[in-house]
């Protein structure tokens, strides 16, 4: 575990990938003064810094930040129960975060103030999280190999003219889950079925890697179409390394399904941890996230999409253009995740 205090009485934590439950329990990080929130999150950018300035300047609450993977946030707070010192959970994907909701970690709350910021089809119905901000599961294609009107949707890429030419990660990846469980909700159990198959057989390679893998994947021609989170081609296209932005040069985006539903969306967010002593201010923290200045820092951090409508898109989504959106409600992607295992478990996605 790190360590390091800012001027601004904040402090900052960061769990080591090996760092242990109980040495964490016993650290002085959780300790919490009043006026302070304890946010555990699994972001970690640049723009956070101003972000979390800026709340404890307008608001005067200071914010101790515990930051580790998500996966290990929610063992963390599992373990901690009722002792649990945390006021706000921030992770990714809204099936991670429906996780710690359905673990019992999250307490629903009402804020009319996030209720009007926060579209609903992007927040739980019950207030237990809300999403700061969105990502689309977008399909990059070979400039040089495919034509972007052949794979115009993720059922084209199902389709026998994708024999071998298919790149995506694996089923472990809950992004790959949320994006399933969208199938379901458009086509069925059965349907998603055929379409898990149907992409199985037409994978390039074993699914291996992260998103930023499959597009390079693309651009080294292993194959010819990959499907990824639009922040990892928009940080490849502005990266500080030349392989990285030689890759990202190589292939085309296509926002899949313009003709139909829309693009599979997924949320950034977060809620009130149920145990939460400061939950006041745990509330004050999630409605100041909705504010305009906020949304563009939150949404920057990661190169994601605001949830607010209006506010300034960060560099280069301004260049990806607007785009159709599944307008499916977050919840029930969600809720669909384990049947969404299942499916690409049975159709042998690795
Ligand atoms: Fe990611």
């Amino acid at each position: 575990m790190s360590f390091s205090q800012s001027t601004l009485n904040r402090r900052r934590f960061v769990l080591a990938a090996t760092g242990s439950a109980v040495g964490l329990l016993a650290a002085p990080s959780i300790l919490r003064a009043s006026g302070e929130i304890n946010l555990y999150s699994s972001r970690h950018y640049d723009t956070d810094e101003a972000l979390y300035a800026n709340f404890t300047k307008q608001t005067g609450i200071g914010i101790n930040r515990i930051e580790a993977k998500a996966d290990q946030l929610i063992e963390r707070m599992k373990a901690e129960g009722t002792n649990s010192p945390a006021d706000v959970f921030i992770s990714v994907d809204a099936g991670r975060i429906e996780r710690a909701n359905v673990e019992n970690l999250l307490q629903p709350i009402q804020s009319e103030l996030l209720s009007s910021r926060v579209p609903s089809h992007l927040r739980h119905s019950d207030g237990s999280w809300y999403g700061f901000s969105k990502r689309a599961r977008i399909i990059v294609v070979s400039k040089d190999r495919m034509d972007p009107e052949d794979a115009a949707s993720y059922e084209t890429l199902a389709g026998e003219n994708m024999k071998g030419r298919v790149l995506i990660r694996s089923s472990g990846n809950i992004y790959n889950q949320s994006l399933m469980g969208s199938i379901i909700a458009a086509h069925g159990a059965e349907g998603a079925a055929k379409w898990a198959l149907g992409m199985v057989a037409n994978f390039a390679r074993s699914p291996k890697g992260g998103d930023r893998d499959q597009i390079k994947a693309v651009a080294a021609g292993e194959g010819d179409v990959g499907v990824v989170n639009n922040y990892y081609l928009g940080k490849m296209i502005k990266s500080s390394k030349q392989d990285q932005r030689k890759a990202a040069e190589k292939v085309t985006l296509v926002f899949p399904n313009q003709a139909d539903r829309g693009t599979h969306v997924n949320i950034s967010g977060g809620g009130v941890a149920r145990h939460a002593a400061n939950k006041a201010g745990a509330i004050k923290f999630l409605e100041y996230l909705t504010s305009d200045q906020a949304q563009e820092y939150f949404a920057a951090g990661n190169t994601e999409y605001p949830v607010v409508e209006g506010v300034p898109l960060a560099s280069p989504l301004d260049t990806f253009g607007a785009f159709k959106e599944d307008s499916l409600d977050v919840q029930k992607f969600a809720s669909l995740n384990s049947q969404a295992v299942q499916i690409m478990d049975k159709a042998g996605w690795t």
